[in-house]
């Protein structure tokens, strides 16, 4: 038995500045045929739901054509950013932000089981934040801790919870920062998991630290160049196979789509202006 989610990620779509709809579909096409288990976004589906609701919408109407079964977390331009962020391009995440959210995508963090795996997905942004509903999420991930028994539990989140480990103390935007992450990492202590998926960096990167595997999945839009962001794996479009399997083990690919070119952003100013 083997459970199999595609994860996608950092899809970026919008009606209005359609530049990413194109790979969107053909790895969509990819993905109808392949038939995985599940479809899994993590996050930066559209590319500016932080600002309004019509790339929500778009982006939503995008995922449903593809009909299959899919389930969503919420990134900085869904939503916008964590507030402890040093910078906030598309402002920082409050109640209204993710309540626009809400009404597109239905959730921001869940979990479910299959044999073997308890998948938790949570909401990055909501991490630290002063928000009522970062103190619901934190009962749901110590509740899903406290109840693994002998499953593996499978944590995905938009941002990486670090570059190499824990104790790095930088402050960015970039991964989950040292506060948050000590208190989410203590909130997972009886129960660590297994296997961490990202997306957010668009780069394509597995490394293990503390006994988890650390998939950071690549953008199905485009890559940034190094003038602007280091590299940290490999800047290529595509999406990540996970094979979750009911003895614990898993194992995760990058998988590239022909006819899906790796797009730069330095190319699309239209997107988030130029770099
Ligand atoms: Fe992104
Ligand atoms: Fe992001």
């Amino acid at each position: 038995m083997v459970f199999r989610i595609a994860q996608i990620s950092d899809t970026h779509l919008s009606e209005e500045k359609p530049f990413f709809i194109e790979n969107f579909r053909r790895i969509g096409a990819a993905l109808r045929a392949d038939r995985p288990d599940l479809v899994l976004n993590s996050g930066d589906i559209s590319l500016d739901g932080a600002a309004g609701e019509a790339d929500l919408a778009a982006a939503r109407a995008l995922h449903d054509a593809l009909d299959l079964p899919i389930r969503y977390l919420p990134g900085n331009h869904d939503l916008g950013d964590s507030q402890d962020a040093p910078a906030h391009g598309e402002g920082a995440i409050d109640a209204a932000s993710r309540d626009r959210y809400l009404r597109h995508f239905d959730a921001d963090f869940w979990s479910f089981d299959v044999p073997g795996w308890r998948v938790l997905g949570i909401n990055a942004q909501l991490l630290g934040s002063d928000l009522g509903a970062a103190d619901e999420q934190e009962t749901v991930i110590a509740e899903a801790a406290a109840t693994l028994d002998d499953r593996a539990l499978a944590l995905f989140l938009h941002k990486p919870l670090f570059d190499r480990d824990r104790d790095e103390t930088a402050v960015t935007g970039r991964f989950v920062n040292p506060v948050p992450r000590r208190r989410l990492l203590a909130l997972l202590a009886e129960a660590p998991p297994a296997l961490v998926a990202c997306g957010h960096v668009h780069q394509y990167r597995e490394t293990r630290a503390d006994g988890a595997l650390h998939v950071w999945a690549t953008s199905t839009a485009f890559v940034i160049p190094d003038a602007r962001q280091p590299r940290y794996g490999l800047k290529e479009v595509g999406y990540v196979e996970h094979r979750l399997h009911a003895d614990g083990s898993a194992e995760s690919r990058l998988v590239q789509v022909p006819g899906a070119p790796t797009l730069n952003i330095a190319d699309f100013p239209g997107a988030y202006g130029p770099l």
